[in-house]
């Protein structure tokens, strides 16, 4: 598995707004959509790709490249905060399917940072795909990885010719825990925050992403 951290200044300008407690919601989405527009460039930048030749009007030919899995690709939205995610996203993969699973954490408060957290999941909706399809889950807070390993094992059980993760903030912790059970899964985040605290929030993190973007 392959960790992209996305640290270059214009990612890392978007996510400072996405932190700060004073960006309002539409702020907020507005930042989460250019971000999957963004890591949605990067991830295109990771794809296998075939050198070809094409005729200008001028009928001179010139040497090109075609990404021919631009084609292949099936979204994963897990609801509800990676919606403005996917927005950006499908506008880097237009052609993309797109699947939907609603999970939510049982939240509570613990004495020390969770590992592991309860995740329910009421609505499930993935198009069918072919083994030559790439499967790009969308999640913008990866914490304890609870929900993301929940998904990965339906995911993986489809057998994609690849899975991707496309996060804002994933924690130290979360990124061990997919390494260790899913090793060929590559995850593409903005930044690794290097703490949980005791309610399973990613710290400094960015908040409840789902609340600061749909209230
Ligand atoms: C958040 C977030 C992830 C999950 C991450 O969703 O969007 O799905 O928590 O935590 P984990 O890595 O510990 O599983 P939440 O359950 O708060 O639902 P929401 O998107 O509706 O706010």
């Amino acid at each position: 598995m392959a960790v992209f951290l996305l640290d270059k200044p214009l990612f890392l300008h978007i996510l400072t707004q996405l932190r700060d407690i004073k960006t309002d919601q539409i702020m907020f989405r507005k930042g989460m959509v250019r971000l999957g527009r963004l890591i949605g460039y990067e991830i295109a930048n990771h794809l296998d790709f075939d050198i070809v030749k094409v005729v200008t009007p001028l009928g001179v030919e010139a040497k090109g490249v075609v990404i021919k899995d631009l084609d292949n690709i099936m979204i994963v939205n897990v609801l509800r905060a990676a919606t403005p995610l996917v927005e950006g996203l499908l506008k880097a993969f237009p052609a993309a399917k797109q699947g939907v699973v609603a999970a939510s954490r049982r939240e509570m408060e613990s004495s020390s940072p969770p590992t592991e957290m309860e995740v329910e999941i009421t609505y499930m909706k993935i198009p069918k795909i072919s083994k030559n399809d790439i499967a790009i889950i969308a999640d913008p807070m990866i914490a304890t990885a609870s929900t993301m390993m929940r998904i990965l094992g339906m995911v993986s059980q489809l057998q994609p010719k690849r899975i991707i993760i496309a996060s804002v903030i994933a924690s130290e912790y979360g990124i061990t825990k997919i390494r260790n059970k899913y090793p060929d899964v590559d995850i593409f985040t903005v930044s690794i925050d290097p703490e949980i605290n005791n309610r399973g929030y990613i710290v400094p993190g960015l908040g409840d992403a789902g609340d600061r973007s749909f209230g």
